[in-house]
């Protein structure tokens, strides 16, 4: 079983990618979240994240959004440039912004865009791609559209998010849909969604054991060990979770100081790393941090971590 960190924006970008593998050291593939094109370029910000030194230790691999086969291409020969040799596609993001202007999930049942992906894929065999996609925008079999396309192609793999792009990122999930993408990729399926506990990994690898791998997001920024106690085989105290996410925390936060000119950066970019934290840290000390207006307050609060 192959486990894959999904991309979240505004999460996991190169310091935290890069002191998450430092501290938990496991074999997961990470990726840039999504990059796209801005007035034909590439954005700065998003060359110098990929392009990252803190990239060279794990796998990472770059994720681009595109809306038509024009906005594809260009990427895919910007990317080239800059001498990548994974790709991930995004086909299932499903923010507004987005998808109102056709990227992401609404591109699960776009045939044009479909034909022009197998083509790109097909036609660079020099780069490694692999695709991320949701069900669909509203109804949760649009991915037939595209399938047939990816199943005339090579990729490494098909993550699927089985949602529509509707539900965001909560409600039920259509495991009965997953299933017939799984049945009918003829390239390897990863599952993504939902995904908290080492229970979780373990139902979902004995529902679908022909799943090439499980990526989780929401799942390991809130528990950042959770892989590795599902590939030790034993899941930790909370004590040596909280312990080992404080020291990650406080590399990244030695990290953004360094970099970063002034407290109110520094705490608008360490704040995110609670987001999803609220059941591992406790409410109490959650709540504190959400509120920590600067430093001071900021390190009060992350010190009620452990002195709950
Ligand atoms: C705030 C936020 C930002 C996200 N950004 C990206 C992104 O840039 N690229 C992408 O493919 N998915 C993105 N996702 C989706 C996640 O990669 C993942 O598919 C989703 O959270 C479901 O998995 P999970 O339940 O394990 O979190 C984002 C999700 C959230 C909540």
């Amino acid at each position: 079983m192959k486990f894959h960190f999904a991309p979240v924006q505004g999460h996991t970008d190169a310091p935290y990618r890069h002191y998450h593998h430092k501290v938990y050291g496991n074999d997961l593939t990470y990726y840039t979240p999504f990059i796209r094109l801005e007035e034909g370029k590439l954005r700065k910000r998003d060359i110098k994240d990929f392009t990252s030194s803190l990239n060279s230790e794990a796998i990472n691999i770059p994720q681009i959004i595109f809306r038509d086969e024009k906005e594809l291409v260009a990427l895919v020969d910007l990317m080239k440039q800059q001498e990548v040799t994974r790709l991930d596609l995004n086909m299932g993001c499903p923010f507004p912004l987005q998808t109102g202007h056709g990227r992401g999930a609404a591109t699960v049942a776009n045939e044009s865009l479909a034909k022009a992906v197998k083509k790109i894929i097909t036609d660079n065999q020099d780069i490694n791609f692999s695709v991320k996609i949701r069900l669909g925008m509203t109804a949760p079999d649009e991915w037939q559209v595209l399938l047939p396309y990816l199943n005339d192609t090579h990729i490494s793999h098909l993550a699927v998010h089985p949602r529509v792009a509707r539900q965001q990122y909560s409600g039920e999930l259509y495991l009965d849909q997953f299933n017939d993408i799984l049945t009918q990729s003829v390239n390897p399926v990863v599952y993504n969604g939902e995904i908290h506990t080492p229970q979780d990994v373990q139902r979902i690898s004995s529902l679908f054991p022909n799943i090439e791998g499980i990526m989780v997001g929401r799942g390991l920024l809130g528990r950042p060990s959770l892989i590795n106690e599902v590939t030790s085989g034993n899941e930790w105290p909370r004590e040596k979770r909280l312990e080992t996410m404080l020291k990650f925390h406080q590399q990244l936060l030695n990290h953004y100081t360094e970099e970063l000119c002034g407290d109110s950066q520094i705490i608008s970019k360490i704040k995110p790393f609670w987001e999803y934290a609220e059941d591992e840290i406790g409410r109490k000390a959650w709540k504190a941090i959400k509120k920590a207006g600067n430093i001071a307050k900021y390190h009060s609060a992350v010190a009620l971590i452990t002195q709950q």
